[in-house]
């Protein structure tokens, strides 16, 4: 059955997609895992795959949504169904899934950080504090798991109003709102770090390149990035696709969303590293880059605890905007093939990623070590579920790529691209060929170094089911 919902209006699609994609990937996790990993030889693989990899997955991945018009896993359903290919195609709505749940279930407790931190600021409690203070507050917030549940709570329950609402009066209205906020204030706090921080000391981090800086989990951390920061290979922008207007471009929308995206990282990069230069912060701090060296670097500023504030709620607005689209494939999977209305499937969608997301909180405190989870993956569970999709999302797009590369029929893609025979020619390049390659390049030479027994075992599992995969599908698609 399909739902034959689509967006509003031709330009929809790109907000709702820029709204997913511009989230705590850009303002969070992309400086802190520039900082860890040394800065500009980060950034250049980041931005490599981002171009050679990501825009034309975004642009396959946006496909298979718009001709299937389904959610993810009955959308690949009926494409399997249609091209005569393996079944075991639609793996890559299950992968999906199963990421959102994963990034979903991590994604509200940091998101719920913001939450506090929004309260810390406006009401000037760390006014004039120094970094004692302040990294003192927040290892007591990570250290409670009632106040780490709570937020969470709050956060997932927002984002869940928002999707029940159904695309119309609750995604396309709030993004309307949101999205434009969420730009006004990103220069706001991006001029304000130009005046109070070190932007030149910033810029140098950020774009001075020493590819020996990179270890080789970075390697995989930064391909694990651009997908996550583009929201790819999980289904989100399937799910959006599906909705998309046939009018519009995929092209110039898949190219608008990556540099939109691209250029909210670099600016929130810019800003942040500029005011932790200002202040003499270290760069290296990990998750906590943004919950306490800002903090700090507002508290001593002018107007700091009013800009911090409206900060926070940057994050905020950015966060929501995207954690809406990690619950609507799942959310309308659920709709679609069980007949469950839509606030029964987002409330069965948001209670299994909250409890999950309770395994996220855990490992901030109760069992931050020793646990289960260090005896087999040598890392917290908060870690773990992270690796996890560090190597899910970009494996889904990998599958994404070879679908819409190989069994998708020229004339199909011709529909959907409406485009010049260079262009074409090109993006089928890079889907068949390029993008596989370098995803299976970065898999073959990180994953068997990642420590802890089980993922070396993972990684081979996952290589042998995709190969497995792609070959029934030759045979079966060479009969056709
Ligand atoms: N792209 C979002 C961010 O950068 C995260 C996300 C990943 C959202 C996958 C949806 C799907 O914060």
């Amino acid at each position: 059955m399909s739902t034959h919902n689509v967006w509003t209006h031709k330009g929809t699609f790109l907000l709702a997609a820029v709204g997913s994609a511009v989230g705590l990937g850009n303002l969070w996790r992309f400086p802190y895992l520039t900082g860890e990993n040394g800065g500009g030889a980060f950034i250049l693989v980041y931005a490599l795959t981002i171009f050679a990899v990501g825009i034309p997955i975004l642009i396959a991945e946006t496909m298979l949504g718009r001709t299937s018009r389904r959610s993810p896993i009955m959308g690949m359903r009926h494409l399997t169904k249609t091209h005569g290919t393996s079944r075991a195609w639609e793996s890559i709505g299950w992968l999906g899934a199963a990421s959102a749940f994963l990034i979903l279930s991590f994604y509200s407790v940091i998101a719920g950080w913001a939450i506090h931190y929004t309260g810390q600021m406006f009401s000037g409690a760390l006014v004039g504090a120094d970094s004692e203070t302040i990294g003192a507050g927040f290892d007591a917030l990570l250290a409670s798991p009632w106040l780490l549940t709570g937020y969470h709570t709050i956060f997932i329950i927002a984002s869940a109003l928002i999707v029940g609402m159904g695309i119309h009066k609750g995604i396309e209205s709030g993004l309307r709102i949101i999205m434009p906020a969420l730009f006004a204030i990103l220069l706001l706090v991006l001029f304000y770090s130009i005046a109070n921080g070190d932007i030149g000391a910033a810029a140098t981090f950020l774009f001075t390149f020493n590819i020996a800086d990179l270890s080789l989990e970075g390697w995989l951390q930064a391909m694990g990035q651009s997908f996550f920061t583009l929201s790819l290979g999980m289904g989100a922008i399937m799910a959006y696709g599906a909705y998309m207007s046939s009018e519009a471009s995929l092209t110039r929308t898949a190219v608008a969303v990556a540099f939109v995206d691209t250029a909210v990282a670099m600016v929130a990069g810019l800003a942040i590293f500029a005011l932790v230069f200002g202040a003499g912060l270290e760069t290296g701090q990990g998750p906590g880059l943004m919950f306490v060296t800002l903090p700090l670097a507002f508290a001593e500023m002018p107007f700091g605890a009013l800009v911090g504030g409206v900060f926070f709620i940057l994050v905020l607005g950015a966060a929501i905007s995207s954690s809406i689209s990690l619950i609507e494939p799942v959310a309308a999977f659920l709709v679609e093939r069980f007949d469950l209305t839509r606030p029964k499937a987002v409330g069965a969608v948001t209670l299994g990623a909250w409890l999950m997301g309770l395994l996220t909180v855990v490992s901030f405190n109760v069992w931050a070590e020793g646990t289960l989870f260090h005896a087999l993956f040598g890392r917290s569970a908060f870690d773990f579920i992270e690796l996890l999709t560090n190597i899910f999302m970009p494996l889904g797009g990998l599958l994404i790529a070879l679908f819409a590369g190989w069994a998708l029929t020229q004339s199909e893609v011709m529909k959907e691209l409406r485009t010049s025979e260079g262009w074409f020619k090109t993006w089928r390049f890079l889907v068949r060929f390029v993008a596989p390659a370098a995803v299976s390049f970065v898999f073959l030479r990180t994953i068997p170094q990642v420590d802890g027994y089980l993922i070396p075992t993972l990684g081979a599992i996952v290589i042998v089911g995709a190969f497995a995969a792609g070959r029934t599908f030759l045979v079966e698609g060479s009969s056709r």
